[in-house]
């Protein structure tokens, strides 16, 4: 069996290497709009094969757009029904020595239910068995919400908003440390115990920045008439969806329902980007289900939960994968 990337006009190799026929269209068009954003290459699509026999298995790479180095890992299938170890466990070895020699750190995978286009993620516990057993650990879970409104709710005019070039970089990731302050979401707190607040939220800011938007989206709040912060709202466009990529509000002005009015105006910005772009993206955010206070927001806000995800990561730094 034999680990190798796919050239550029075998795609149908990969597209068609173990899921189901029904499958085929979505995985192609995922892919095409994936390679036009930049986020995925042909060279990253890996088969496995005996000889020049059927695939038996497929993986890909997937990173966020203007990154050299592969990020996660997706469209992951091997016979499910069958040698699901005897075949993942070798390819994702491969992949991941792949991944390492390309300069990754750590390679994240995600468990997506109920399954869904373009992955399809049926087996979740043979597919868990086999994360786990080359080396990826669970992370955290997230609650996936998707604007299924007409209408955003009206911003009620309590806040005043400034926009980042308003305000400059600076005020804006000192804004984003004060409210991850006591954040139940379990991977910004886990960056600011292990960062530091202030390191921890200029790398979610330069991490924010690689995703696609308009500097006039991202905008600071303010009480009004007093000009207090009171909290940010950052709407972006990562390449299959729209989303609300953080929100937050200043402890000392939460419990004030100030979370309605900050989503209320970043659905907006992201429904009139959708407008002005002429596409059809969906609008999708995604929040850890320990955050309570923000699942409740977006339900409120118009936004319905429409599945949970599970995220895997692997350190690649080790000696371990
Ligand atoms: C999640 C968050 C945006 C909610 O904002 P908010 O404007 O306080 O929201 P609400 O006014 O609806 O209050 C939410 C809950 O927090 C509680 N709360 C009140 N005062 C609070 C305080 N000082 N500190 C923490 N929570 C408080 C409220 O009682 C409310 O609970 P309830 O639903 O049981 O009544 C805010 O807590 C926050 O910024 N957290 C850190 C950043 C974060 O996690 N962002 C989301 C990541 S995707």
């Amino acid at each position: 069996m034999r680990t190798r990337p796919v050239g550029a006009d075998e795609l149908d190799l990969f597209v068609e290497a173990t899921g189901s026929p029904d499958h085929r269209k979505e995985v192609r068009q995922y892919l095409q709009s994936m390679f036009a954003t930049g986020s995925m290459r042909p060279e990253w699509c890996f088969v496995t094969q005996e000889e020049e026999d059927r695939p038996l298995g497929r993986v890909a790479f997937w990173t966020l757009p203007g990154m050299e180095e592969p990020f996660a890992l997706v469209l992951l299938d091997v016979p499910w029904g069958g040698d699901y170890m005897g075949v993942g466990t070798p390819l994702l070895g491969d992949v991941l020595n792949e991944a390492r020699r390309l300069g990754a750190k750590e390679i994240e995978h995600v468990l997506d239910a109920p399954p869904m286009q373009p992955q399809f993620q049926h087996h979740p516990e043979k597919r868990v068995e086999l994360l786990e057993s080359i080396g990826f650990a669970f992370r955290r879970e997230t609650g996936r919400f998707e604007w299924r409104g007409e209408k955003p709710n009206t911003e009620p005019g309590r806040l005043s908003f400034r926009t980042l070039e308003e305000v400059g970089d600076e005020a804006f990731v000192d804004a984003m440390r004060r409210v991850s302050e006591g954040t139940l979401d379990r991977e910004i707190r886990e960056e600011r115990e292990k960062l530091g607040p202030r390191e921890a939220a200029r790398e979610f800011f330069e991490d924010a920045q690689r995703v696609k938007h308009e500097p006039s989206w991202w905008r600071l709040a303010y009480s009004k008439p007093e000009g207090d912060l009171v909290g940010l709202v950052m709407p972006a466009e990562p390449p299959a969806f729209l989303t609300i990529f953080y929100v937050g509000v200043v402890p000392e002005m939460r419990g004030r329902g100030y979370v309605d009015d900050l989503l209320a105006a970043g659905t907006a910005t992201l429904l009139a980007a959708r407008a002005k772009g002429g596409n059809k993206k969906p609008l999708r955010a995604d929040t850890d289900v320990a955050n309570a206070a923000m699942a409740a927001a977006f339900e409120r806000a118009g936004w319905a939960r429409f599945a949970g995800r599970r995220e895997y990561s692997v350190d690649l730094t080790s000696d371990g994968a």
